[in-house]
Order: C-alpha cells, then structure tokens, then sequence
C-alpha cells in the first residue's frame, strides 16, 4: 500500500481528534475532519453522523485511509452504544469497503479487556491475545469493532489497526494512568506508524508511552515501527502523595479498566 495522504479522521471534534488534528499535520497528511458537532474554525469540516449511510459514503470518498475515533467514548446505555458505535462502525467499514479505501485505524480501548487482572510484581505484561473481557457495554462495541476489522480483512482485503488505547491526555492524571498513559506526541507517532506499516492485515495493538510502569505489551506496535519517546513516570511521584498507591482489596484497582470495571463515567448526550 502506498503511503496514504488524505486520511478521514472521524471524532475530529473530541478530545483525541483535537489533539491530532494538531499533530498529524506535521506527518504530511491531508486531513479531512467529521463530527457530529461542528469544529470551530473548521469550515470545511463535514458535521455528520455515523448513522447517516449516504453521509458516511460521501465523506470517505477519495480518502487513502480512515482514522476512526468517533464514537461514544464512555459508558451508556446500550441503544445508544449500538446506534454510535456498533452500527456506525458498520456503516464506515461498509463504505470504505464500497469506495476501495485501503486502511482504517480504528480506536479500540483498553476497555475491550477491561477485566483483565492488572499485572503484579513479577507478573508478566499483558499481551495483546489476552481473552477479551470487556468492562461495559463501551468495552463491548471496540470488542465489535476489532471483529469487525477482521471479518473486513479475512473477506474483503481492507486492513486495519485497532490501538487499545489506554489514556491519551496532555498529562497522566491518576495513578492507575501512570500505567497506560499515552502522550499525545506518542499517540501521533503511533497512529502514523498505523496508517503507514505494510501488510498489517488486521493487527491489534496497545497504545501506550514507554511508561516505567507499563502494564501491557507494546510488541505488536513497536512492530509496526511506532518507538515511544515519553514515559509517566516524571508526574509519578505528585500524584502518589495525592491519591496514594494503588491498594490491593479495592476493585478499581485491581482490573486493567480501572473505575469502569466498578463505578463507569457515563456518556452525558
Ligand atoms: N482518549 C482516550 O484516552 C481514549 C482511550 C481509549 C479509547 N479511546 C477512543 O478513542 C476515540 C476518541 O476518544 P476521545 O477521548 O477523543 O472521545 P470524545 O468523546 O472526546 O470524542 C468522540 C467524538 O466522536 C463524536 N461522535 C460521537 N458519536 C458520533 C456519531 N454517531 N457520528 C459522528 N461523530 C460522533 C463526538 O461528537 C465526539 O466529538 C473514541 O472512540 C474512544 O472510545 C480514547
């Protein structure tokens, strides 16, 4: 596949889509943006939803490749999950598939294997073919996601990278996220190397920092050439006096998802 240029970049008014609406840039590419909220000082931005086919159809049209983060990022109930985030994803496949884009990035979540027991001690990382065991009905629909993207690879040749994001914000901002943060500097450097890897099939990965407290395995995306520059560590040592270590006895503290696992923060529209 020839390095992609034009790349649709989906959820292009959220947090994320913020940030590499800012980083991506510099990569070279031509980013074309979507929401189904209008993007200050983005005319050109297409306001759609992803329920919307003809929508859909129209705006990855000519693109190299998709970045997909939209969606419901939080827990909620699940019509509304299916309608954002299981059938929008359907219907972004189906017209990528129709219009003979090559390749989507898609933002699955640490959420898709949110029960998994957090490492310990000694404990090995977590890979990235660990059962999933999503936390929510959120964590549910990235698990359909990435089935999704391999039904699309094994019959119709489209190739994906789903990223199991753990958190990428400016700044880590518990202690849990000393482990999966993501800088966003890491996170552009790994959506490109995503968009720009040969032969990935349908690969999934983990998107993390080089953290010193890393939970899960980055194998699969140093593979695809993504080298991590930043690590959490420097913010450790204020948010331990803060919030204090994790605690052995308490549920959100045990699981990879954290406060989703017991008490998930609900999608507010
Ligand atoms: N930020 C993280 O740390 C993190 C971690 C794990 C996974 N993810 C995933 O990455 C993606 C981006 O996350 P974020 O933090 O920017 O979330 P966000 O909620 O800030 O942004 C999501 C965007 O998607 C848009 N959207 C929602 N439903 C839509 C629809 N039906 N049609 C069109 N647009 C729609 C929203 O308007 C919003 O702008 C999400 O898919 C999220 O699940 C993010």
């Amino acid at each position: 596949m020839p390095a992609p240029r034009t790349v649709l970049l989906t959820g292009a008014a959220g947090g994320l889509g913020t940030l590499m609406r800012e980083l991506l840039p510099a990569y070279g590419y031509d980013l074309r943006l979507l929401d189904l909220r209008p993007i200050e000082g983005e005319p050109d931005a297409i306001v759609a939803d992803l329920a919307d086919r003809d929508a859909v159809r129209e705006a990855v049209r000519g693109v190299d490749a998709i970045l997909h983060l939209a969606g419901i990022s939080l827990e909620a109930p699940f019509e509304k999950i299916l309608r954002a985030n299981i059938e929008g994803t359907y219907h972004l496949y189906e017209a990528a598939r129709e219009e003979g884009v090559g390749r989507i990035v898609f933002a699955s979540s640490n959420h898709a294997v949110g029960y998994t027991p957090r490492p310990r001690g000694d404990d090995p990382l977590i890979p990235v073919d660990t059962p999933r065991r999503p936390d929510t009905f959120y964590g549910l629909s990235k698990c359909f996601g990435e089935d999704l993207a391999q039904l699309y690879w094994d019959r119709h040749g489209l190739e994906t990278v789903s990223v199991r994001i753990g958190s990428c914000f400016p700044e880590p901002t518990s202690v849990r996220m000393l482990s999966v943060w993501m800088s966003p500097a890491d996170g552009a450097r790994l959506f490109h190397a995503a968009l720009t890897a040969e032969h990935v099939g349908h690969t999934v990965v983990h998107g993390s920092s080089a953290n010193t407290r890393l939970w899960w395995d980055l194998g699969t995306a140093r593979a695809l050439g993504y080298e991590p520059q930043d690590d959490s560590e420097p913010y450790a040592e204020k948010l331990i006096a803060e919030q204090g270590e994790l605690q052995e006895g308490n549920e959100a503290h045990a699981y990879l998802g954290g406060q989703f696992v017991t008490d998930p923060p609900i999608w507010p529209y």
